[in-house]
């Protein structure tokens, strides 16, 4: 698996160190309040995973599964929810937590959705890897791990076709 990658862009320890970064960040926002982590599976299962156990203040866990329909390795801009039940978050801050923002359609999407039917206190947005000069949708992240260019990145819970997502460090694939 590792040896389809062309280059590691963030080797695991880089990863783990950021990460307890983020976490800090996150606890000085959110100590004492109502916080409730909400991962878009399946791509931020791992690093939200890693950030709620360096976080180490009170919360609660949802999660939604939203599908963001790619051709090959670039969006097209659809989103649906695969669940029928819309987190229980009326009252309380709610952090999104996704592995990289793209487009920024699905985070929008989720966003609009989550402030529009569940009246939360605040939604916010956190993602591991921000891919800034793909944006199309108006939204920025809260908090962002790392800037990354414009090319197709996979591990640490970023996929192709459903692959690679355990991979513990992130890559580009070699082509081919
Ligand atoms: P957006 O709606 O275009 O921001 O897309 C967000 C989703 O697209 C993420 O949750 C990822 O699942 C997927 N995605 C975007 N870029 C990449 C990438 O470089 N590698 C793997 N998945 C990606
Ligand atoms: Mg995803």
């Amino acid at each position: 698996m590792q040896g389809d990658l062309e280059r590691v862009l963030f080797p695991a320890e880089r990863i783990a160190a950021r990460v307890v970064e983020l976490a800090a960040e996150l606890r000085a926002v959110y100590a004492d309040r109502e916080l409730t982590v909400v991962p878009l599976l399946h791509g931020g299962l791992f690093f939200t995973a890693d950030l709620l156990r360096a976080l180490a203040i009170p919360l609660r866990l949802e999660a939604l599964t939203v599908a963001s329909y790619h051709g090959g390795t670039t969006s097209t801009g659809a989103v649906s929810f695969l669940q029928q039940r819309l987190p229980q978050v009326a009252g309380r801050e709610v952090l999104l937590v996704d592995d990289i923002l793209d487009t920024g359609r699905t985070l929008s999407a989720v966003k609009r959705r989550l402030e529009a039917e569940c009246a939360p206190l605040s939604v916010r947005t956190c993602v591991l890897l921000d891919k800034r000069e793909a944006r199309v949708a108006p939204i920025e992240a809260d908090f962002v791990g790392f800037p990354v260019g414009n090319e197709f990145v996979v591990g640490y819970g970023l996929d192709h076709d459903g692959h690679y997502r355990n991979l513990p460090e992130i890559g580009v694939l070699r082509a081919g």
